[in-house]
């Protein structure tokens, strides 16, 4: 019934706009303009109930449509132009133009339009990514459902063929430096981006050297069932937590709220404008938390904290090996990657999803070498499901 309703509205409009150009054309003969103009209607308004009486509705509807989209897309006005990812990522926007860009956020309940929400994967690299064939196998078939997006050192243009995920998905990028605040300038920049696709919801922050533990469609229900955003946000005591924080940030930032988390997070729509928005924080972090306090491991999950704690599940997806000691997390690579070494990430641990005890706790994992590239996508069918 509805469908029918809009149809004829639809019809209406064509034959009014008809008139227009009949009556300015012949305004001398209006009453007889206006005569025909309702014969016609009514002959028109009596072919359409009958076509869709008797041949049924699907082939006027398509037809209806198929006349009226390319009007609206010529629009300057219309919704397309909001809910339309851009076209190109490439653009000139500064940093300050594009996070209060990306800092627009819909205050009304719900989408006028059928959203089908996706996971933005943000690739924040220093070279090429010698991982993407992996990636791609990971991808493949899923296309609808993930966008991609690719912050790398500016000195390198990525060159991906055409059939490529990673094909044109390079944003504008700068130089981010481990421990520094550029580094955060870059999270922000990447999720800045991914923010202007409205169909966006979880963003996942990845190196080149890290994973996908399982197949996507397992992933993609971990990430929009969970009640949590997964980011590390530890209240750790001692030289590393604690003992970076400095008193100058108060009262923005009490040492109540200071939190400790690994860089690699996933957050939701809600989450990832709460980052891009922040003024309040910045200048704080970007002040008071210098070498030896590294603020990418401090600056969103102590603001997060602060701002919207409920929705953090305060651990992160991406398995990280620290056994080694020292600042920088192991390296696998060719020799490593066995069925043996993915047990061991994946047996005996435990931890808390929607409230309850689960022992899927990493979907990621890092980090690893070029070279492990051939052993990955032997193994990955039967050890990680893609
Ligand atoms: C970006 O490009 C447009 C034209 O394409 C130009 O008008 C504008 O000034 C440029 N902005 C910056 C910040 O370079
Ligand atoms: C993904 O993995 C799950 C669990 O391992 C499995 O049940 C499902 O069939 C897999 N889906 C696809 C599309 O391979
Ligand atoms: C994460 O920590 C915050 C406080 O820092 C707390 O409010 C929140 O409930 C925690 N999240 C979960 C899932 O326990
Ligand atoms: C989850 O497991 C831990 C031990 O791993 C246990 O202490 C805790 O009570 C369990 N929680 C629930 C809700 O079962």
């Amino acid at each position: 019934m509805h469908t029918r309703v809009v149809q004829v509205e639809e019809g209406k409009d064509n034959v009014i706009s008809v008139r227009t150009g009949q009556y300015k054309a012949f305004r001398p003969k209006l009453p007889l303009v206006l005569g025909l103009f309702l014969a016609f209607s009514v002959t028109i308004f009596i072919i359409s109930v009958s076509t869709i009486n008797y041949t049924g509705l699907q082939s006027v509807v398509t037809t209806v449509t198929s006349t009226f989209v390319p009007c609206r897309e010529d629009e300057p006005n219309s919704l397309s132009k909001w809910i339309q990812p851009p076209p190109v990522l490439i653009h000139n926007m500064t940093d300050e133009e594009l996070l209060w860009r990306a800092s627009f956020w819909p205050r009304r309940k719900g989408y006028p339009f059928k959203r089908v929400p996706k996971i933005a994967f943000m690739f924040l690299t220093k070279c090429p990514l010698p991982l993407a064939s992996l990636w791609e196998r990971f991808l493949k078939g899923h296309e609808g459902l993930y966008s991609v997006y690719v912050h790398p050192d500016p000195s390198f243009t990525s060159k991906f063929p055409a059939d490529s995920v990673f094909h044109q998905r390079q944003i504008p990028s700068q130089v981010a430096q481990w421990g520094r605040m550029n580094m955060c300038d870059a999270e922000k920049r990447l999720l800045a981006n991914a923010l202007l696709d409205i169909s966006n919801e979880w963003f996942v922050l990845v190196s080149e050297s890290c994973i996908p533990l399982y197949n996507f469609t397992t992933i993609y229900t971990y990430l929009s069932q969970s009640k949590h955003s997964f980011m590390g946000a530890d209240d750790v005591p001692g030289p590393f937590g604690q003992g970076r924080y400095n008193e100058n940030m108060e009262p923005e930032v009490p040492i109540t709220k200071w939190r400790k988390g690994s860089q690699w997070f996933e957050v939701d729509r809600d989450l990832a404008v709460t980052i891009v928005k922040d003024t309040l924080y910045y200048p704080k972090f970007r002040e008071f938390c210098r070498p030896a306090c590294y603020s990418d491991e401090h600056y969103f999950p102590t603001m997060l904290t602060i701002e919207k704690p409920m929705a953090l599940a305060n651990r992160s997806v991406t398995w990280t090996d620290w056994s080694r000691g020292g600042p920088h997390p192991a390296t696998f690579g060719e020799s490593d990657v066995t069925e043996s070494f993915f047990q061991k990430i994946f047996d005996g641990v435990s931890c808390s999803y929607n409230g309850r005890n689960t022992s899927m706790c990493y979907l990621f994992a890092r980090k690893f070498a070029p070279s492990a590239l051939g052993p990955l996508l032997h193994i990955a069918p039967k050890i990680l499901g893609y």
